[in-house]
Formats: C-alpha cells, sequence, structure tokens
C-alpha cells in the first residue's frame, strides 16, 4: 500500500470521494462514497465504508467476497457526482460514464481509476437505533429509518 498517498485518508475519502463497487452474476455496479476509513484490525490493513440498504450497489457488495474501493485524479470529479446520483437500477452507469473495467482481478477496477484497492470482506453489521450513543445522530441521518450497514474490508491488493 502507498502510505504516502493515504496518508491523510480523512481528505483522500471525504473531500476527494471514491467508488465502491462489486459484481453480481457477471455485473458490475459501482457508487460513490465519501463516508469510511482506513486503518488497521485483527492484525491487517483494512477499510470500513458504510453503505445505506436502499443502495443498489449493496446488492453486490452481500453477494460478493470481495469489493473494491477506487481513486480518481480530480479531472473524474463530475463522474464521481454522477456515479453518486444516479442508480445503476436505472442507468448503466459504468457504459454511460465511459469508464473501462480491467479484467482478471477479484473486484472491479477501471483502467481510469488512479488506485485501486481489492478488498476482502471481513465484517458486516447493520447499524441499530440503540447502539447509538449520540441520539441526537438518528433524527438527523437516519430519518427514513435507513441505517447503514458497516463494512470492514481487509486491503489484499493495491494496483
Ligand atoms: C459525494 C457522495 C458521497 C456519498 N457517500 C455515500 C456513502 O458513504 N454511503 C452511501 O450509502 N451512499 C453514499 N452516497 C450515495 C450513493 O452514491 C448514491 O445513492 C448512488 O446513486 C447509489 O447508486 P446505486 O443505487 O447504483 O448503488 C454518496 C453520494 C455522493 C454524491
Amino acid at each position: 500500500m502507498d502510505i504516502n498517498e493515504f496518508s491523510n485518508a480523512f481528505d483522500k475519502i471525504s473531500k476527494d470521494w471514491m467508488l465502491v463497487s462489486a459484481q453480481k452474476d457477471g455485473k458490475t455496479n459501482t457508487m460513490t462514497a465519501s463516508w469510511g476509513g482506513l486503518g488497521f484490525l485483527w492484525g491487517k490493513p483494512v477499510a470500513m465504508i458504510f453503505i445505506r440498504p436502499q443502495r443498489y450497489t449493496k446488492e453486490f457488495i452481500d453477494n460478493s467476497n470481495y469489493l473494491s474501493l477506487s481513486f480518481f485524479t480530480e479531472d473524474y470529479r463530475k463522474m464521481l457526482s454522477f456515479m453518486g446520483s444516479k442508480s445503476g437500477r436505472d442507468v448503466d452507469k459504468i457504459k454511460e460514464q465511459n469508464l473501462h473495467l480491467v479484467e482478471g482481478e477479484l473486484a472491479p477496477v477501471f483502467e481510469e481509476a488512479k488506485t485501486t484497492l481489492i478488498c476482502k470482506k471481513l465484517y458486516a453489521q447493520e447499524m441499530t437505533k440503540e447502539s447509538f450513543i449520540d441520539k441526537d445522530l438518528i433524527p438527523k441521518f437516519y430519518a427514513n429509518n435507513d441505517f447503514h450497514t458497516t463494512y470492514i474490508v481487509e486491503i489484499e491488493k493495491v494496483i
């Protein structure tokens, strides 16, 4: 893992954004995410992502043992906005944005990405109301009861 590129994981994820992508039945779906983290757990380099139940990408993530996190240069900001505002249920987002998949990896890799983390799923858990210590977060972020699922994934390969 190139530590220099990820030394400021706060900005890398929250400001630069990333694509979370996974495969199901030979199909790939992807969505933009700006909430997440990188760290160390169970003796492994890990990433954490948080996915709401209504995301089409969640079906792909739940179907596969692997997912990818892809990071792009600023030139791709419009593409990231698109991937974060349209659903793969309604449009083939990858085709529409003219991204190209590289064959032969365990999770989707886009030719256009600057860096891709190939990640193996280790842990998934839906957030519950009871688990919130700061209850103010619930009306603010979960008025529709659409609690995120937390995924902790092992970063197996950096491309
Ligand atoms: C900047 C940005 C960050 C986002 N971060 C997240 C996130 O961390 N978790 C999440 O569930 N949705 C997040 N979204 C929303 C999804 O990307 C969006 O709902 C997307 O259209 C889902 O596509 P899908 O239905 O094809 O999965 C974000 C959207 C944007 C624009």
